[in-house]
Formats: C-alpha cells, structure tokens, sequence
C-alpha cells in the first residue's frame, strides 16, 4: 500500500544534487558484459530498475562487486548463459540491452520480452532489423526473444524511426562485428552518447555519436574500463519544473546546461527565470507563469520524458497550452488523475489542450509511469492541501530519494507504507 502523502501550497526553493543517468547507467551495465576484464562504473543511480539489472546479471554468473551507493566493480568472464529472464526483467524496458551485448560477444542472446512504462507499444522491430542486418537470426519462442548468428558483419542500416534503444542496443550487438557498420537516422540523446563514449574507453571504435550518422568499425576485442555515468537529463528538469510549478527558486547542481537547453528554453518561454553556470542550472519563478505550445521531439528537442511535467506545469500556467506527444501514442493517461485535482484538460489523439487554472485541489491520484508518477508529485505539492498518490513503485523504478530530495527543498511528502502512517501524515503528526 505504499503511497506519497503530499501536504502542498509550500514554494520549493534551495539546492538539489542530481544523480546518475539512469538511461545511460542500464545499457552500460548490460555494455559491460562486452569484456572478460574487469570494469568500474561510477556515479550509477540507486534505482528499482539499476538494482533489477544487476541481479539479473549476477543471476547468469556476473561478479558484481557493490563499493558504495553508486559504485560497482563488474566482471562478466565467466558467465555460465546467455539466457536471461524473470519477472523483474521481463517489467523493464532496458532488459533489451542484454540482447545486443550479448549477442555481439557470444554471438548467442535469449531475453525475457521487454515490458516498461505503459505509455505505447514499445515495438523493436528496429532492433530486430539491426540484428538481422549484421547477419543474426532472430525468432520468439515462449515469451523470449532469441537471437544467434555464426558470425557477425559490418553492415549500412538506416533505421526508420529515431530510437534510443535500437541506437543503443545496435551499437553494442557491433563493437566485435567484423568490418564497417554505419547507422543512419540514429537516436543523439545524452545518454546514446554516454555510451558510445563507455564503449570507446573500452577499445571500441565508434564515431559519429550524437550526430545522424554513427560508424562502428568492428574491433577484436574489448578491455577493462572505469568510467562515470553522465548526470541524469531528465530527473534534472524534474526539479527544474518543481521550481516552476511551486513558484520556488531551486537550484539544480552537478548538471551539464547543455543537455537541458531545450528545457531552458521552455521554463524561460513560461516566464522562468534561468540561470546556468558550468555544473548549475537555477529557476526562479516568481511570477505568473505563461502558457505556450510543446511538441514532444528527439533530442535536441523537448524529451518526451519532461512531457508530464511541463504539462501539469501549464495546466496551472495563464491561457491556452497545447501539448503535442510525438513519441509515444498513449502518454497522456495521467492526464484524467491531473483533472480530479481541478486541472481543465481536453485531449484530442496525441494532442493536449490545457485551459490554466488558478490552482489545484489536492487528491487521491495514482501514478500510471514513471515520469507522470513524478509529475504528479509535483502537481501535488503546488496544489492546496493534501493530496496522496500511489503505485509510486512506478516512481521508485527511476527516482532515488524523490521524497528526500523534494523535502530538502521545503516540500512536504511522505512514504507511507500502512492506514495509520497515512491518518498521521494527513494530520501533520511528524
Ligand atoms: C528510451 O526508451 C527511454 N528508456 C525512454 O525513457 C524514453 O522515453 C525513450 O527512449 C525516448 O527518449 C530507456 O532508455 C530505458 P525509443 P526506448 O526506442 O528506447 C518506437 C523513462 O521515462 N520504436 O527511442 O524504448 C517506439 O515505439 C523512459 O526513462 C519502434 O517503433 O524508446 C516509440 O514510439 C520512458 N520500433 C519511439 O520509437 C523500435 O524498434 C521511440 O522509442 C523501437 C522504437
């Protein structure tokens, strides 16, 4: 029965520290399966899903060797399968990953179907397309994807849709290939490029990351490697829009600007005060906030994943806001928990139109994915009273220390985990 019991109406203002990319963390974890060396991984988030992974890696003969909250010694020499499945990987997304590394080590790889977020269909045929281009077969049988090949070549994929994991899992699967492969209309998020710079530190020899066009030049080999996650994008412009919607001044510390420039843009365009400096980004809100249009788009545009937040910003932001969801087809549910809170939404297919509203009446809400879990939080926390929202594990899966992080800046969020922590926290006994 775990919940958040979120008194609201309190501006956030302070500094927040932010963590490790979680969506660079996962393929580098599955990445490192790519040598028999060891490899040293810092700066890794301490999340549902990092920790799903790495059992799931220890379960197939993994060493994986804890040296604190967000370091881990990794060595996958001897692995006993390359079959990995189990109820906690076939939730994740990211178990996808595990495909490409081992496929492009052992030329064999059998995972649990991919589950995540329900915010789409999460296809993979780009994947599956990438694979069978360097020379796999690839068949399902019994709820696992299998894939082999005899040997693996470079080949000239152009894939036909921009797609993170497919970018990703493509690279991986031909570090070891033999020859040349090219990848055009590639994925050039932050996080695709935290890897290709994993891999490269490891021997690998690819160029082009962050760019259309991505060449991978097949290397015998791959070494050992210690290498430090990239600062997590979006739980960054999380905070960023918590400063936002509360009307607060937060300051986001270890960040790079560059990555949230598109969010930058956005905050100020609503009438946000912004202010970068090298590993800082601080928002001011004071005033009344504006309404604007959004389109979700690849990176360098607005990431679909800082769409629930933006829009449960503009919900309480004067005028008309249109949000325009071009990613995933079904990512506006959350929006039905933001109306029982006052909000004025209409959505018409993969648009969102928001009528602002003066304020927010807390509720009882439940998160329905990861990222509209947290913008609810925030919804929550701007709104006036008490709210409570559940299904947080969804939360939990990519947030480390959400509540602890939001009361440092002067919210007030609870986890309550029974009625009576509930009935306490509703009347404010600490
Ligand atoms: C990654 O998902 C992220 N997850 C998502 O973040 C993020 O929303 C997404 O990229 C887009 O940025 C992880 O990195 C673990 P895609 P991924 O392949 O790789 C379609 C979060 O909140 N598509 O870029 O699954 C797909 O259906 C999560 O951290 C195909 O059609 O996203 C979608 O409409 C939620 N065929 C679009 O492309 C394919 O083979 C983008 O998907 C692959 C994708």
């Amino acid at each position: 029965m775990e919940q958040y019991a979120i008194w609201g109406g309190n501006p956030l203002v302070g500094e927040v520290e932010i963590g490790g990319a979680k969506n660079a963390a996962l393929p580098i974890l599955a990445a490192s399966l790519l040598t028999d060396d060891t490899v040293l991984i810092d700066n890794m988030p301490d999340i549902r899903d990092i920790n799903v992974l790495l059992d799931a890696m220890k379960g197939i003969g993994v060493v994986v060797e804890r040296l604190g909250r967000h370091q881990v010694k990794i060595n996958a020499a001897h692995i006993h399968t390359t079959a990995i499945e189990g109820e906690g990987i076939r939730k994740m997304r990211a178990s996808y990953y595990f495909l490409g590394a081992l496929l492009g080590k052992y030329k064999s790889a059998s995972v649990g179907l991919p589950g995540g977020c329900e915010i789409g269909t999460r296809a993979i045929d780009q994947h599956i397309k990438g694979f069978k281009a360097l020379g796999a077969k690839v068949r399902m049988e019994h709820g696992m994807i299998i894939t082999e090949a005899i040997d693996l070549t470079g080949a000239h994929i152009f894939l036909d849709v921009v797609s993170v994991g497919a970018t990703i899992n493509l690279m991986m699967a031909a570090v070891l290939a033999e020859g040349l492969t090219v990848i055009e209309n590639v994925a050039k998020e932050p996080h695709v490029v935290d890897v290709a710079n994993f891999l490269n530190s490891m021997g690998a020899n690819i160029k082009g990351a962050g760019t259309d066009v991505i060449r991978i030049r097949g290397v015998k080999s791959l070494h050992g490697s210690e290498y430090t996650v990239i600062p997590d994008q979006i739980e960054a412009g999380t905070f960023m829009m918590a400063a936002a919607i509360t009307k607060g001044d937060v300051t986001v510390k270890n960040i790079i600007p560059k990555h949230l420039e598109c969010i930058s843009a956005k905050l100020k365009e609503i009438g946000c005060e912004v202010q970068d400096s090298d590993d800082a980004v601080r928002v001011v809100a004071s005033r009344v906030l504006r309404g604007t249009q959004v389109k979700t788009m690849p990176y360098p545009g607005f990431p679909t994943d800082m769409q629930p937040q933006i829009s449960v910003t503009l919900g309480l932001s004067a005028g008309t806001s249109i949000v325009r969801e071009s990613i995933f087809e079904n990512r506006f549910r959350y929006l039905e928990e933001l109306s029982k809170m006052g909000a004025n939404v209409t959505i018409e297919g993969n648009v969102a139109i928001l009528e602002g509203v003066e304020k927010y009446e807390g509720a009882a809400i439940s998160a329905t994915d990861l990222r509209a879990g947290a913008a609810l939080v925030l919804a929550a926390l701007a709104a006036e009273g008490f709210s409570t929202v559940d299904h947080i594990h969804y939360i939990e899966r990519g947030y480390e220390d959400f509540p602890e992080k939001l009361n440092g800046l002067g919210g007030h969020i609870k986890r309550v985990t029974n009625a009576d922590e509930l009935k306490r926290a509703r009347l404010k006994v600490v």
